[in-house]
């Protein structure tokens, strides 16, 4: 290979790859959750599916914990979707609650274990106490680079590629950019994901095989692995499960 074909090929296994050096993937940098089986933990209980998503923020908690440990930089989780607003109004509300009780109760733990606080997500919908917390959560731990913990809340992959896409043609139509030039990386320019890496790996829990509209640009290349486990039942041996599985997969790219 040669002249632009190699330079646009080394680059390429750069940004799919960020480790440089040689270093092994042997573990991730960057996992993404999606919380799923809140609802049928509760209802094996005889509970209503409040009482799971409310297990569930403890087993956010736990986790959260275990990744700080375990190394991991970057934690998202899929907190409520756009399409979750089809649910009962008193389940959205206990998961609208359960947002603001997680922010009052957790902010200051979280930020003096130097966790940085960023979410994703529209907030068109969201109640705005709820975007005041959030606001707050984000400025408070900004300077934190321990790990970082992405909330998706109202969130939707491809709402956000349709944002990114609109200011894209916004700056075209300016002259700002010019269309021949766009390519992935200006799209993934256009994210708010831009400032963190890619999800090495995306954990669904509750035995579902779905991507659900989460994270769908930046988990081209994730490895994705399924736990029957409900979510309020997950922590710290789940994810240490998960990482050694992470460190079995053999990550190709698309090459050979
Ligand atoms: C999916 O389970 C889970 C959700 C839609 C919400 C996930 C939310 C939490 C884990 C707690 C909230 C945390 C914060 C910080 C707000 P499901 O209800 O679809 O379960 P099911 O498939 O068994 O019905």
């Amino acid at each position: 290979m040669a002249g632009a074909l190699a330079d646009w090929a080394a680059k390429a296994a750069h940004q799919l790859s960020p480790r440089t050096g040689g270093e092994a993937d042997a573990r991730p940098r960057h996992i993404a959750i999606i919380m799923d089986g809140n609802g049928r933990w509760a209802t094996a209980r005889g509970m209503p599916r409040a009482f799971g998503h409310s297990a569930g923020v403890q087993a956010l908690r736990n986790t959260v914990e275990a990744a700080g440990d375990l190394g991991i930089e970057v934690l998202t989780v899929y907190a409520f979707s756009t399409e979750n607003w089809r649910r009962p109004p008193d389940e959205i509300e206990a998961l609208f609650g359960l947002l603001r009780g997680f922010i009052r109760s957790d902010l200051t733990r979280l930020d003096r274990a130097g966790v940085r606080i960023r979410v994703l997500g529209e907030r068109e919908g969201v109640p705005a106490d709820i975007l005041t917390l959030m606001d707050q959560a984000e400025k408070q731990t900004e300077g934190n680079t321990i790990m970082t913990l992405v909330i998706a809340f109202n969130y939707g992959g491809q709402a956000e590629i349709a944002r990114a896409t609109q200011e894209i043609a916004r700056q075209a139509a300016a002259g700002l950019i010019d269309p021949e030039t766009i390519g992935p990386d200006t799209i993934a320019q256009f994210l708010p994901s831009r400032d963190w890496p890619n999800p090495d790996l995306v954990i669904r829990t509750s035995g579902e095989q779905r991507l659900s509209n989460f994270l769908i640009w930046q988990s081209a290349y994730a490895e994705f692995l399924v736990f029957d486990t409900l979510w309020p039942d997950f922590g710290r041996p789940q994810l240490e499960e998960a990482l050694q599985v992470f460190a079995k997969r053999n990550r190709r790219y698309g090459g050979v």
